[in-house]
Formats: structure tokens, sequence, C-alpha cells
């Protein structure tokens, strides 16, 4: 049996790992035991999921996972309380069923303001209320950057920021300290977080609302990276900048793919992903980064993967749709069949090449 990952890196950060709720039995679960202690819902906890309708709380799927990480003392992250996507679009009609971010009168979109903040903290109540005791860092908005936005900021133009402007990040972070407490880790949580400009806007919404007052405590780095990019120097500078501010940083979701932007043209199955040498490639990525997250292991608080072996990850549907229906990825360090790849010998800090 190999070593666990958990292991190697107790005196730097736990290990995390994404999941749907099938995959805590079977080999998924005996893996989840054995490597990592920390784990993140990859969909059952997101708005669309936990409230679909109005008023109508869904918790089974979620509560699964909370049960696993209580029985099998792992850290848990909440993945997430505000999103873009993945919400359900009751939040944004007004009490006429009309859509919010059609209305024009000032009035009228004062009041649609109000409905909305007191949504957004009666959804965030709910489910803080329920898990406070149980989760250790919350991702309280996801993805609140967008570099292609036509305000110079770089705020992504999402219905909450039509209807709120970036009131709904100041409630969003409120009230979750307000009813998770002191203690509770609230996260920031965005991809490409080590590129330019994408790295300085969110340095800036950072600092804005820190100098307001607004209660936040990290930086999730989502790291869905690929072979060679982002640079290591890129991320080491973005740790190091949002350190400076006092701020915690998690890596809230690694996986390296073995595509270039676009992921075209993609390898059909695993056996030709073997076969194109490029694990070893990914491998040399892996020894990398995981030398650069112990280097600044005082700064980092979580290594969390978005998912757990090559058999199920979303850049396989991601690849699928950019290659006409057939493709494969392989970004984590098991493989299909939940075998140690090579990357995996060099996160663990084996020389592979000898
Ligand atoms: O649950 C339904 C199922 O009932 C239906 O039959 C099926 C048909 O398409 O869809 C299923 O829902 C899918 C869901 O994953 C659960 O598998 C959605 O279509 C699909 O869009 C959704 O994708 C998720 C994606 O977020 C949504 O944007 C991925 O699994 C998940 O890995 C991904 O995770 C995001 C993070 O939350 C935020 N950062 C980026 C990351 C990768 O996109």
């Amino acid at each position: 049996e190999v070593p666990a990952m958990k292991d190697r890196y107790e005196d730097s950060f736990p290990i995390g790992a994404a999941v749907e709720p099938y995959q805590l039995e079977g080999t998924h679960g005996e893996i989840l035991k054995r490597h990592y202690n920390s784990i993140v819902a990859e969909n059952v906890m997101k708005p669309v999921n936990i409230q679909p309708e109005e008023g109508e709380f869904n918790f089974e799927e979620a509560d699964k996972i909370v049960a696993f990480a209580e029985e099998h003392d792992m850290d848990l992250r909440f993945h997430t309380l505000i999103w873009h996507s993945q919400v359900p679009n009751w939040f944004f009609l007004d009490k006429e069923g009309n859509e919010m971010i059609d209305e024009t009168d000032p009035a009228k979109r004062a009041d649609n303001k109000e409905l909305l903040l007191n949504r957004l903290e009666t959804h965030i109540k709910t489910i803080v209320e329920r898990y406070a005791d149980e989760v250790d860092a919350w991702d309280v908005v996801n993805e609140t950057i967008d570099p292609n936005a036509s305000n110079d900021r770089g705020l992504r133009e999402s219905k909450w920021y039509q209807i709120t402007g970036t009131d709904y990040i100041k409630t969003a972070f409120e009230t979750t300290r307000k009813y998770a407490g002191e203690d509770a880790k609230l996260f920031i949580n965005d991809f490409n977080t080590e590129v330019e400009p994408k790295r300085t806007h969110l340095y800036n919404l950072v600092k804005d609302l820190l100098e307001q007052g607004v209660p936040i405590d990290g930086v999730g780095h989502q790291a869905h990276i690929q072979l060679d990019w982002p640079t290591i120097e890129e991320t080491k500078e973005s740790i190091n900048m949002f350190a400076g501010l006092g701020l915690e940083n998690q890596i809230t979701e690694l996986d390296v793919s073995l595509y270039g932007w676009p992921p075209t043209p993609a390898f059909a199955n695993y056996e030709e992903i073997v076969e194109s040498g490029r694990l070893y490639d990914q491998a040399e990525r892996y020894d990398q980064l995981f030398e650069l997250y112990r280097e600044l292991d005082d700064k980092i608080t979580n290594v969390t993967f978005w998912g757990i072996a090559d058999d199920h990850t979303w850049l396989d549907d991601r690849a699928e749709d950019y290659n006409d229906g057939v493709g494969k990825d392989a970004p984590f360090v098991f493989d299909p069949d939940f075998n140690v790849k090579p990357a995996y010998w060099e996160m663990m800090g084996y020389d592979i090449d000898g």
C-alpha cells in the first residue's frame, strides 16, 4: 500500500477532495478515508440543489457529506453559498414574477434590491445555522470577478451584481459571520486567480471590502490549471499578494488538465493518454506545484482536488463539449482504476526520474 497523502502533508495543510454523495462508498470511499482529511461537495451544496424553490430546502444529499466528514474526522469546506451559476432563477424575480434586471423605475429597483438581499440572507442563515458546527471553511461567494466585464473594476455583471452592485458580496459575508461565528473561516473563491488582470481585480475588490470592515478570512484559488499555465512564478506571486493583506490562501479545486485552451484535439480514452507520454509532463507539473505549496505552507491552509480519481472529472464533459462528444482528460493523481499515477509520486516528493 502506498503512503497516504494526508500523512505526507500532515505538517503543512489538509489534503481535500470534491465528491458527489455516491463516492462516499465503494472504492472512492476507501481512497477518501485513506488519503484525504478534508472534503467538499462537488455539486450538492450549491443554491440550485439546496433551495430549488423559495422556502423549499433540500439537505438530504448535503447531509450525507457532512455526516461522512464527521464520522471520519475530516475537515469540511462548504461550496458554495452564493454563485451566479447553478442558482435557481426565482431569486431574481420580483413579486409579480418579472425579471428584476428589467425593472427601470428607481423606486421599484430599490424594492427589488431589498427583496433579493433578504432572500440571500434567508438562504445563508438557513444553511449556516444547520452546518455551523461542522463546516471549517465557507465559500461565501464564488467567481465574482470577470476580466471581460464592461466595468473597469472587473466585477462580474451577474444578476446579483446588476441588482445589488457589490452589496450582495458584503451582505453575504456579514450574514455568514453573524450565524457561523468568529471561528468560521470565510472565503472568496475564484478561478484564474494567478493571472493578470484578474488577480489584481480580485485583490482590489478584497482590499476595498476589508477596508469597509467586511469579514473575509481568505482567498480560495480554484486552480483549474494546465501543464504549463499559469506559471509557478505567477502562482507564487498571487499567494503572496493575498497573504500580504493578512488573508489565508486555500487551493480549493485543483486539477491539472492535459490540454491547452481550447481543449482540442482531445484524447479519446485513457489508453491514448498513457501512450502520449503526457502523464510524465503532468508529474513534473505536480512536482513543481507541490514544491511551491510546501514552500508557502505558512500561507496555505488547505489543498483540495476537484475530484478523487480520473474516472470522474468535470473536465471530461469539457473535453467532450469541444470535441464532438469524444474526449477524455486525466487531471488527478489516481488513474481511472484508482492506481497511483506518476503525478502521485512527484507530489509526494519522490523523484521518479531517478
Ligand atoms: O444532476 C443532473 C442530472 O439530473 C442530469 O441528468 C444531468 C444531465 O446533464 O445533469 C446533472 O447535473 C449536472 C451536475 O454537474 C451534476 O452532475 C449539470 O448538468 C452539470 O452542469 C454540473 O456540472 C458541474 C459544474 O460545476 C456546473 O457549473 C460540475 O459537476 C462541477 O464539477 C463544476 O464545478 C465548478 C465549481 O462549482 C466552481 N468552479 C468551477 C468548477 C468546474 O466547472
